[in-house]
Order: structure tokens, then sequence, then C-alpha cells
């Protein structure tokens, strides 16, 4: 009664009332309980199977415990000033959160009006168009081209209307694992209507093995242009939460204003910092990933897979039954993503030794 008279009387964005809570990962240990394994890969949400630099590790717990109790530096600044001179911006372009995620969030926030509309490549990272539907925008998805994956720059230009304010991509995406290059962006920057953001998503980009993969030199230039990076994916620091975006004004200090003070912890501050000055560990890792990510691809081509062709430290591949399958490589002790379309399943590369396993119990759960 008292529920059903809570329902009629509640104020709450329609929006929101329709959305349903993000499936996060199972904990490891909770999945080898369920299926009696006594070892699992996690290999469903784009981690890196190395983990951090020790240092970062070493930073945080160099840490006095002497600051508990008072607010961090708001402004980031030791961290600020490295991930600036590592991207070769502007320190005052950058703006921090908690992870890349955070920052997704903060954009549609002071973008997005009630009526307006994103444009997206589909498939691509589900949490542009959630965020979007909270502001009470509508989302446009453009198929990626089905053949190669490619997203239709054309397409989305077509697709633009006058309450169109953002459009993002991913980039290599998520979960294509298709890279963009640095010219076709800025071909398509150069057609786009100069009130309308992009945001390209470069969560992925340290895994791309071509040079000057990135964007993030062109924000000098494009007031409408932002660039996001992560520290969870190549770093290994998904647990940290560290992520920014490389944007100018008047966007930045939008974003200034919008955030929380103390968004950043001194912890991910002093940590970030580390895992970004360590660039030795991150390379020797990047390149563990682009040899497995070839041999993988190899073994896919070879057994007449389809798939398209990654840039990312995950692939996505066409195997029919994605729950099937799924299930079948769970219970060998791979955990994998099953749960973004019906027919394509996207697997995160592991160690050289789960990647060989892997490809055995690939052949066993898709009966080839
Ligand atoms: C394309 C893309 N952007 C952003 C994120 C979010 O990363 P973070 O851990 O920094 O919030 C992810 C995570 O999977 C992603 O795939």
């Amino acid at each position: 009664m008292n529920a059903l008279i809570g329902e009629e009387i509640r104020k709450m964005k329609k929006t929101v009332k329709a959305l349903a809570a993000y499936q996060a990962e199972l904990p490891v240990e909770t999945v080898k309980a369920k299926y009696g394994l006594q070892h699992l890969a996690r290999l469903s949400a784009n981690e890196s199977v190395y983990g951090p630099s020790p240092k970062v590790a070493q930073a945080v717990r160099a840490v006095s415990d002497d600051i508990l109790g008072y607010y961090p530096d708001g402004q980031a600044t030791e961290l600020r000033e490295a991930v600036a001179k590592l991207n070769h911006v502007d320190p005052q372009h950058l703006v921090f959160g908690a992870g890349a995620d955070e920052l997704i969030e903060l954009l549609t926030r002071v973008v997005l009006e009630p009526g307006s509309n994103i444009i997206i490549p589909n498939p691509t990272f589900g949490e542009y168009a959630m965020h979007a539907q909270i502001e009470q925008s509508t989302t446009k998805k453009i198929p990626v081209n089905v053949d190669n994956g490619h997203v239709d720059f054309d397409a989305i230009l077509d697709a633009i209307d006058d309450k169109t304010a953002m459009v993002w991509i991913a980039n290599p995406n998520n979960p294509t694992g298709v890279f963009e290059t640095t010219s076709s962006i800025k071909r398509f920057l150069d057609k786009l209507p100069a009130n309308i953001t992009l945001v390209v998503d470069e969560a992925y980009y340290d895994f791309v093995d071509e040079p000057d993969a990135t964007v993030a030199p062109l924000v000098a230039e494009y007031t409408n242009l932002v660039v996001l990076r992560t520290l969870s994916k190549a770093y290994g620091l998904a647990n940290l939460r560290v992520g920014y975006g490389i944007m100018q004004d008047p966007l930045y200090s939008a974003m200034q204003a919008v955030r929380l003070p103390y968004n950043l912890s001194t912890y991910q501050i002093v940590g970030g910092t580390a895992a970004v000055l360590d660039q030795e560990y991150l390379q020797k890792n990047v390149q563990r990933f682009q040899v497995e990510r070839q041999k993988f691809q190899d073994f896919l081509t070879k057994n007449k897979f389809k798939f398209y062709e990654s840039q990312a430290n995950f692939i996505w591949i066409k195997v029919g039954e994605t729950k099937k399958v799924g299930q079948k490589l769970l219970e060998q002790g791979f955990q994998v993503n099953d749960r973004l379309n019906p027919e394509w399943i996207r697997i995160a590369l592991g160690t050289p030794e789960d990647n060989a396993e892997l490809k055995l119990a690939f052949l066993k759960a898709t009966n080839k």
C-alpha cells in the first residue's frame, strides 16, 4: 500500500525510472566457487592481466598517514603536471576524474539539455547512451561497417539535426577493437558543426601499434574536441579509478566548475602519477599484449572465425550462440563478455599461458 502511494506521488526523472543498474563483474572468488574452478582467467572487463607498475603500490604506501584528516589537492597538481608532460598538452586543458567513467558522466551533464540528442556508432561503450538517457537526451545509433567494423563517419554526419549536441567515438572502439586513423577523425572534425562536441574516448589508445594514434594534439585547434584517457586499461589500474579528459575552454572551465572539488584522493593522485611516470613498464606490457593479439588473431583466421582486426587488448568475435559459448568457456575457467550481442563475444587477452589454453577451450566451446 505504502509502496503504491510512493509510486504515485514520487517525483523522479522518467528517463531514470526506465534504467536498470549496470551489471558489474562478479568477484573472481565468487565465480571460482560457483563453478568449482582452481583457476579463473578474467577476460571479461578488458583489464590488464599484468596489473600496475610496482612503483604505484610503493608510492601509495609511502603516503604519510598524516594526510588522512585533510582534503586532497583539488587540482591534482602532481598528476596534472606528469600527464601534461607525457601528452605534450597544456596542464590547463586537463580535467581529472574517478576513471574515464566520471568524465563521461560530467561531459554529458555539462553539455546535454533535455530534448537534445547524441550520435554514437553501434556497437560502442554503453555509458554514452546511458548518461544521455539520464540527462533526458536521446541517442542515434549508427551501425559500424559490418564487414570490417569501421565507423561510418558519413552516416554520422547525415544523422546530425539541430538537436544534436554530441558525437562519441571510442578509438579503438569497445567492443569492436577497431581503430580509426587520426586523419579520418580530423576529416570528420572539419565537417562537424563547431557547436557540436566530439568526444574521442581513447581508453585503449596505448595498445595501438600505429604511430600518432591520438588526436590529443588537435585539442589546441578545436574547441569542440575532447579526448578521454584512463589508467584502468594498459596501466593496469582499474581499481584505483583514475581517468582524465583533454579539452579547452569553454568546456574546460565548465567541467572544472561542475566536477566535485575533491574527486581524486591523494592515493589516486600519487598512485596515478607513479603509473604515468613509469613508461618503461607500460611499454613492456603493451608489447606483450600486441604480440598476444597477433597470435590470437592468427589463430582465429586459421580457424575461419569472423572477427574485426583489433588494436585494443580484446577481440570481438562472431561465435553464433554467444551465451552458450560464454557458458562453456566459463566452465573451462575463462570468463568472457557474452552480454553485449547475441552472436558476438568479446574476449580480453590474458597472459600467454592463459591465451594458449584459451584457444583450446574456444575450439571446444564453439564445436570447431
Ligand atoms: C571505451 C571505454 N571508455 C571508458 C571506460 C571506463 O574506464 P574507467 O575505468 O576509466 O572508468 C571503459 C571501460 O571499460 C571503456 O571501455
